[in-house]
């Protein structure tokens, strides 16, 4: 159900909020909370973490985190401390953000989010609530409720729907909250948090709740593999992708959100919660197919990009040289984990390319402590990745790339070859000058 407003409690009588794990999610939670009235305590196992964050100094990037730290602490009511067992002692909700990795078998690893419950259990203030906003199996409340060995203390799952690079906008504009629990107190308390944001919050089971994280997630891969299977299709007939999907994507029952193709999707939510919801479903004996064909073809889609990167740089003595543009997960993230750029890079490298990679925040130390097998050179500056390559590949979608100077680019390729697979570059201009991906004849 979608739930009226509630009876809340005044944001100044409620007890603090403990965030436990200061990663995108955690600490967007806690700066966001903060900023909503809250008092909030932020826990994390990395000392060096808790320091900067406790001296007002993001640990990673995402726009708007950093004036939110600064205001909560400011206003003293955001506080972080070392350890999960330090920070519940006074909460009346606990929010747990902790990692859930793609473990070997392709089923999420639950060790981090056990491991605490287990410390935390014994700590809690009696009528506590504890939320999992970690993307999890179904049946996992249950299992965080075993862990805590509470029987005072509801277990609440409360997934979250943020985007790296907008964590903090999704959390503060949010399209819904839901939140799955047996306890009505329990999940009221939990949604008097996000009263102020006026979104629809519905209140569910916990394990509709845990299987509409992965449902929203399966459905926008779906949703992706659509729009570059529909790119592979114009490509093939000499139609325009991006302007077949805004066709498309105009009418109000697809919309124009998460349609814009690509090199294939990544990051480190989509493929480890695809498999996840693949592996449940099987386990429950209903094979999602429809699923697993969209991981196919994007494993297919990295494929076709690289061959035609190939395609297009051309037989050259030695290797084509290829430069390429974007090597993040998408833009404005540092995020290399699961990028779609570097599935296609290796492909490239695999397929005898000579890669000179320019990306706005990738140093080659960082690429190199990441991948340190990718043999790939990275460069300080878009147009040094073009001199004299064969071919110009843009994989991420960097605002700054809309606006290069691509007269002087297409002075520096040694072949006048660009395959824009996110569409930030001018078209028009791109076809003034000649720099047309068109696979030659003879490849
Ligand atoms: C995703 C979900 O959007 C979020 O709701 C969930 O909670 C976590 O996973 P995120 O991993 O930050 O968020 O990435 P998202 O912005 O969704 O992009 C995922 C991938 O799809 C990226 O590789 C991106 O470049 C690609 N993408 C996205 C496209 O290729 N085209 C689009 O139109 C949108």
């Amino acid at each position: 159900m979608v739930s009226a407003p509630f009876e809340s409690q005044s944001v100044a009588q409620a007890g603090e909020v403990a965030v436990i794990g200061a990663g995108y999610v955690g600490l967007t939670s806690a700066v966001c909370l903060a900023h909503l009235g809250h008092r909030v305590v932020c826990a994390d196992v990395d000392a060096y973490k808790v320091a900067e964050l406790a001296a007002g100094r993001p640990t990673h990037h995402e726009p708007g985190i950093d004036g939110l730290l600064r205001a909560g602490l400011d206003a003293g009511n955001l506080r972080f401390v070392l350890g999960a067992a330090e920070a519940v002692a006074d909460a009346d909700v606990v929010l747990l953000c902790l990692p859930t990795p793609m473990g070997a078998d392709g089923r999420p690893d639950l060790t981090a989010l056990t491991g605490v419950a287990a410390a935390i259990g014994p700590q809690l203030r009696p009528g506590a609530v504890v939320v999992d906003k970690s993307t999890v199996p179904v049946g996992t409340t249950r299992v965080v409720a075993e862990c805590l060995g509470r029987g005072d203390v509801a277990v609440v799952a409360n997934p979250e729907f943020l985007r790296e690079g907008q964590a903090v906008h999704d959390f503060l504009h949010p399209d819904r909250v839901v939140i799955g629990g047996e306890d009505r107190d329990a999940t009221a308390r939990v949604a008097a948090l996000y009263e102020s944001l006026g979104c629809p919050v519905l209140v569910t089971d916990a394990v509709s709740a845990e299987i509409t994280k992965y449902a929203a997630n399966a459905f926008l891969v779906t949703k992706l593999s659509f729009a570059n299977s529909v790119a592979a299709v114009c490509e093939a007939l000499g139609g325009d992708a991006h302007d077949v999907l805004r066709g498309v994507g105009y009418d109000h029952r697809v919309g124009h959100a998460h349609l814009r193709p690509g090199p294939g999707w990544g990051g480190s939510c989509f493929p480890k919660d695809v498999q996840a919801l693949l592996h449940l479903a099987h386990d429950a004996g209903e094979p999602f197919h429809l699923l697993q064909a969209v991981l196919d073809a994007n494993e297919s889609h990295f494929d076709r990009v690289a061959e035609r990167v190939l395609a297009l740089a051309g037989d050259v003595e030695g290797g084509p040289v290829v430069a390429a543009w974007g090597l993040t997960f998408k833009a404005d993230t540092d995020d290399l984990r699961e990028s779609p750029a570097l599935a296609v890079l290796r492909r490239v490298v695999a397929g005898g390319g000579r890669v000179r990679v320019y990306d706005p925040v990738t140093t080659p130390e960082r690429l190199a402590a990441f991948d340190p097998d990718l043999a790939v050179g990275v460069v300080a500056d878009a147009y040094e990745a073009c001199t004299g390559a064969d071919v110009l590949v843009v994989l991420t979608e960097w605002q700054e790339f809309a606006s290069v100077d691509l007269t002087r680019v297409a002075s520096l390729l040694r072949r006048p070859h660009v395959y824009d697979t996110r569409g930030v570059l001018d078209r028009s201009e791109l076809a003034r000058l000649g720099l047309v991906a068109r696979i030659p004849e003879s490849s």
